[in-house]
C-alpha cells in the first residue's frame, strides 16, 4: 500500500511512537531553544475545543490571549511592526524583560499594494517584551526600544558566507521569512521561503532571485551585527532550520524544502562545536546532504550533495554553482520528493527528527502527513536512518495539512495545521473548518490523540509557536487573517491584521 494512501490506525501509530521519555541531555533547537529541563510531573490540562468557522481566535475555556504586536503597530519611534508575522523566537533578558523574534514572511498585494510599502513590510523584526502582572507583554520602555527594537526589510544590508558568496555580494535584504530555528549561541536562522512571490506574484522589478532561498542567521542582542545570508546551507524554499548540537559533535541543521515534490536536507559542520559563546562559522563550512528514502524497507540515506559525486561531476561550474542552485543538483542524485516538506523538529523525549509534510495535491495527499526519522545510533551525523509516519492528516486523526511542529516540556507535541484558504469549509475539508493549533500527548492513555487547542480567526494560519523559557508562555502567530474569505479581525479591524499573542498556560 503506498504510504500516502495509508489509513491512520491508532495501534499502528503507536506502534510507532516509541517515545523513550527522560532524554534530554543534548541541545535542541527549532521551536526556539533548548529543552534543559523536561517536567513530566504534571500533564498539560485542558478541554479540547470543537471545529470552529467563527472569525475569532478560539481557546479552550480557562485561557485568554493578548496581542503584543499587530501589523502596522509602531515598535519604535520610527518602524512599524511587519504584516504576516511567522517564526517566533522568546530571548530572556532578565526575568521581568525578554526579547522576541518574529518573521514577516509574505505581503496580501489586496492590503498593500504599494511595491515599496511591501518591501518595508516584510523580514523580521526584534521587540523589547517586559512582564507585567504576570503577562509577557510589548514593552514601552524607550531605553529598551532603543536599545533593541528594530526591523530586517526588503531593504537590509546583509552579508553571504560560505562558498557561493563570492557570486551574490552586495545582496540586500531578506525576505519570504517563514519558520525558523535557533543557535546554541541564541541567534535566530530565519528562513527565507516563497521568494518567487515577489517576482511573479507582486510584481517587484530587477530581482535577483540568487540572492534569495538562504538560511539568514541574526542576532537579536546586536542591532549593529549585520545579518549573514550562510549559503553553505543551500538554496531552496526554506521553511525551517532543526539545529542539534552537543559539545564536541559536529552542529546540524536540518531543513525542509516546502515546495510540492521538494526534498529535506541536512547540513553537517566542518568543525566541532566546542560550545563557544559565538559559533556562527559552524555555519558557513559543512557537508550538505539530501535525503533519499526507500518506502518498502522504511529506510533511507542521506546523499552529499558535492560536485565531486559520481552523479554530480561536470554538472556545476564549482560547488557555488551547486548551492545556488540546490534543488537541480538534489534531482540529479534522485532524491525523494516529497509533500511538501514544512517544519522539521527534532524530539527532546527520543531524539528523533519530526517531518510535518502538509500536502501535495499533484499526488493526491490531500491531508499530509509527520514523519519521524530516527537516525543510525541516534547519530545525527549517520548517513542512515529509518523511519516511519507519526501521523497521517485527515479525518480520523481530525486535523487536517500539518504545517509548524514545536514540542513542550511536558510530553506534547504541538501541531498547527495549514489548509488552503481555496479549500476551507470545502474539498472535503469541512471537519477541519477553520486551520487550528492541535496538542499530541507523547505518553498516557490519550497518547497519539490530536486535541485542538486553538482555532484560527477566518483564512488565517495559526503559526510561529514557541514559548517564554520558563514555558508558562505561549507565543502565537496568527497570520494572514482574511484570506481568500473576508475577515474583521482583530477587535472588529476595517481591514483584518496579522498579529502575535500571548497565552498564559498556567
Ligand atoms: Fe511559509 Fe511552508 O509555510
Ligand atoms: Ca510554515
Ligand atoms: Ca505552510
Amino acid at each position: 500500500m503506498s504510504l500516502l494512501k495509508a489509513k491512520f490506525n491508532r495501534r499502528d501509530f503507536l506502534k510507532f511512537l516509541g517515545v523513550n521519555l527522560g532524554l534530554s541531555a543534548f541541545y535542541l533547537s527549532g521551536c526556539n531553544k533548548a529543552i534543559e529541563k523536561l517536567d513530566l510531573s504534571n500533564k498539560f490540562q485542558f478541554k479540547p475545543i470543537e471545529a470552529s468557522k467563527l472569525d475569532e481566535l478560539i481557546l479552550p475555556d480557562g485561557f485568554a490571549y493578548d496581542i503584543i504586536r499587530s501589523w502596522k503597530d509602531p515598535i519604535n519611534s520610527t518602524r512599524l511592526f511587519g504584516t504576516s508575522n511567522d517564526f517566533t523566537a522568546f530571548f530572556e533578558l532578565d526575568s521581568k524583560t525578554a526579547l522576541l523574534w518574529v518573521n514577516h514572511e509574505l505581503v496580501d498585494p489586496k492590503l498593500i499594494p504599494d511595491i515599496t510599502e511591501q518591501k518595508g513590510s516584510v523580514g523580521g523584526s526584534v521587540i523589547a517584551l517586559e512582564k507585567k502582572k504576570n503577562k509577557w507583554q510589548f514593552s514601552q520602555d524607550k531605553k529598551l526600544q532603543d536599545k533593541y527594537n528594530r526591523r530586517y526589510d526588503a531593504n537590509s544590508p546583509m552579508k553571504y558566507t560560505g562558498e557561493a558568496a563570492i557570486k551574490l555580494a552586495g545582496g540586500k535584504g531578506t525576505l519570504a521569512n517563514c519558520s525558523g530555528g535557533v543557535t546554541p549561541w541564541k541567534t535566530v536562522l530565519s528562513c527565507e521561503e516563497n521568494f518567487d512571490y515577489c517576482p511573479d506574484r507582486f510584481g517587484w522589478k530587477n530581482f535577483n532571485r540568487e540572492e534569495y532561498g538562504w538560511v539568514v542567521e541574526i542576532d537579536p542582542y546586536d542591532k549593529n551585527k549585520i545579518p549573514m545570508k550562510h549559503t553553505a546551507l543551500g538554496r531552496f524554499a526554506h521553511e525551517n532550520a532543526a539545529v542539534s548540537s552537543a559539545v564536541d559533535k559536529a552542529l546540524v541543521v536540518y531543513m525542509g524544502d516546502d515546495t510540492e515534490n521538494e526534498h529535506i536536507y541536512k547540513y553537517v559542520s566542518n568543525s566541532v562545536y566546542k560550545g563557544e559563546k559565538s559559533a556562527s562559522h559552524l555555519l558557513q563550512s559543512g557537508k550538505l546532504y539530501v535525503a533519499k528514502l526507500d518506502e518498502k524497507t522504511k529506510t533511507g540515506r542521506w546523499q552529499l550533495l558535492d560536485i565531486n559525486e559520481t552523479k554530480l561531476k561536470g554538472k556545476f561550474s564549482n560547488q557555488a554553482e551547486l548551492l545556488i542552485n540546490t534543488r537541480k543538483a538534489a534531482k540529479l542524485l534522485n532524491a525523494t520528493e516529497l509533500n511538501r516538506p514544512e517544519d522539521i523538529e527534532i524530539s527532546p523525549y527520543d531524539g528523533s527528527i519530526f517531518v510535518a509534510q502538509s500536502m501535495n495535491k499533484s499526488k493526491d495527499d490531500l491531508y499530509g502527513s509527520i514523519l519521524k526519522i530516527e537516525e543510525k545510533d541516534s547519530n545525527y551525523e549517520a548517513l542512515e536512518f529509518k523511519y516511519e509516519h507519526f501521523l497521517i492528516g485527515g479525518e480520523e486523526s481530525g486535523l487536517a495539512c500539518p504545517d509548524n511542529l514545536c514540542f513542550d516540556n511536558k510530553g506534547n507535541l504541538w501541531v498547527a495545521t495549514d489548509v488552503y484558504g481555496i479549500d476551507f469549509y470545502k474539498n472535503g475539508f469541512a471537519f477541519q473548518a477553520n486551520n487550528a493549533l492541535y496538542v499530541i500527548p507523547l505518553y498516557g492513555d490519550d497518547a497519539g490523540i490530536p486535541k485542538r487547542f486553538a482555532s484560527a480567526p477566518k483564512g488565517a494560519e495559526i503559526t510561529g509557536p514557541s514559548f517564554s523559557s520558563d514555558y508558562k508562555t505561549l507565543f502565537l502567530s496568527i497570520q494572514h487573517p482574511g484570506e481568500y474569505v473576508d475577515s474583521k479581525w482583530p477587535n472588529n479591524s476595517a481591514v483584518p491584521k496579522s498579529s502575535v499573542v500571548a497565552i498564559n498556560l498556567v
